[in-house]
């Protein structure tokens, strides 16, 4: 019997066994945190209290119960008391004497992390052209700039101000490609055990001697965390780049950036053609800005997508591109007023990273 208890307690999607009453006979530790409430809450009531009378659910169940059989449902707004529905895939499979086994599978969770794969490649297709444009570029800039300075000695004041725009304009241009040029840098770096609050100690007190002097740091660090295996000049550029952007999305007064720190074991992903990947450190670091405009909020890890006016559209998918090569994944959640870029990583085994 404890093997079925462990067996159903491991399935990491909400599980719920509905017995012929309409009443939860029992359900996982997924379903309690999906449900927000407990089994024995559950148990007290009839499901479709839950989930509405006529909802898709309650028919799926009714149909699962009539055929006898397995129904499957996609893509469905699961309504739940007073709690936003959330899209899920649905799996009903009759268990004999009308009770029902329900299967709930989060839409959302399998779909970032398909996006988040899929930067993987646009990550790269920029590597190859950083060391084309660092090359085509940086001469001729210099060519032109070493002309401008020239020029300016000897112009007149109205004339000096067109130089002094070509020489501004040229250094955009310089930064542009050296920022471009820190993709074709990130040859494999050499990882250690770097502890994780470090890093975002060292990112914060960047930010507020630059870019986030108004903003306030929130720091809620689980200091158990073990180390991540990483980089530690890479991840700073990862939550500088985070905490920048966050900084330019708050208000000037009462602008928050929250960074926050857990370990979540089972978390894991799997590439297809390769190991899975253990991912149990969860950083996330949050803002109450603006939020990540709509249109451009499925493409924000995506190089060179850009809200601003003078923005490169580079930072994103330089975190992306990091992350990536260190086998994690990021991944972000945004509403006006509410910004959240998750990050996943490995931990770090004394024998090198975690594999397994
Ligand atoms: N915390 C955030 N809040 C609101 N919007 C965000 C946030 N982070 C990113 N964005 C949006 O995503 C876009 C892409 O971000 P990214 O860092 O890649 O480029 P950028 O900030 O525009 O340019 P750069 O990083 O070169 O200054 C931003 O222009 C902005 O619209
Ligand atoms: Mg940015």
């Amino acid at each position: 019997m404890s093997d079925y208890e462990a067996l159903w307690s491991a399935i990491p999607y909400p599980a719920f066994a509905i017995g012929p009453d309409n009443r939860v006979q029992t359900c996982n530790s997924a379903a309690e945190s999906f449900a927000r409430t407990s089994l024995k809450q559950m148990q007290a009531r009839d499901f479709s209290y839950f989930v509405g009378q006529n909802s898709a659910v309650t028919d799926l169940l009714e149909q699962a119960r009539a055929g006898g059989s397995s129904v499957v449902l996609h893509d469905i707004e699961v309504p739940w008391g007073d709690l936003p529905p959330r899209l899920n895939n649905l799996h009903a499979s009759a268990l004999g004497g009308g009770a029902v086994l329900l299967l709930l599978h989060p839409r959302g969770l399998a779909e970032k992390m398909d996006r988040s794969l899929t930067h993987r490649s646009a990550a790269r297709s920029v590597t190859g052209m950083a060391a084309m444009l660092a090359h085509e570029i940086r001469n001729p800039l210099a060519g032109i700039n070493g002309a401008a300075q020239l020029l300016a000695m000897n112009a007149d004041p109205d004339d000096r101000e067109l130089t002094e725009l070509i020489q501004d304009e040229i250094k955009r241009i310089g930064d542009l490609v050296a920022r471009v040029e820190q993709f074709g840098d990130l040859r494999p770096a050499t990882r250690s055990a770097v502890n994780i609050h470090d890093i975002l100690d060292r990112s914060k007190r960047a930010a507020q001697a630059g870019f986030a002097t108004h903003a306030r740091f929130i720091e809620e660090y689980d200091p158990s965390l073990p180390p991540v295996s990483g980089n530690a000049d890479q991840l700073i550029q990862v939550f500088l780049n985070l905490f920048k952007n966050a900084a330019e999305a708050i208000p000037e007064v009462g602008g928050t950036i929250t960074g926050r720190t857990a370990f979540r074991p089972g978390v894991r992903l799997q590439v297809s053609g390769q190991k899975p990947e253990s991912l149990p450190l969860e950083v996330t670091v949050s803002d109450n800005g603006i939020g990540i405009p709509k249109n451009i909020l499925n493409d924000v890890f995506d190089p060179f997508v850009s809200s601003k006016a003078a923005g490169t559209g580079l930072g994103l998918s330089l975190v992306s591109k990091i992350i990536v090569d260190h086998g994690g994944v990021v991944e972000c959640d945004s509403r006006p007023g509410r910004t959240t870029f998750k990050v996943l990583l490995p931990i770090w085994r004394d024998s090198g990273p975690a594999e397994g």
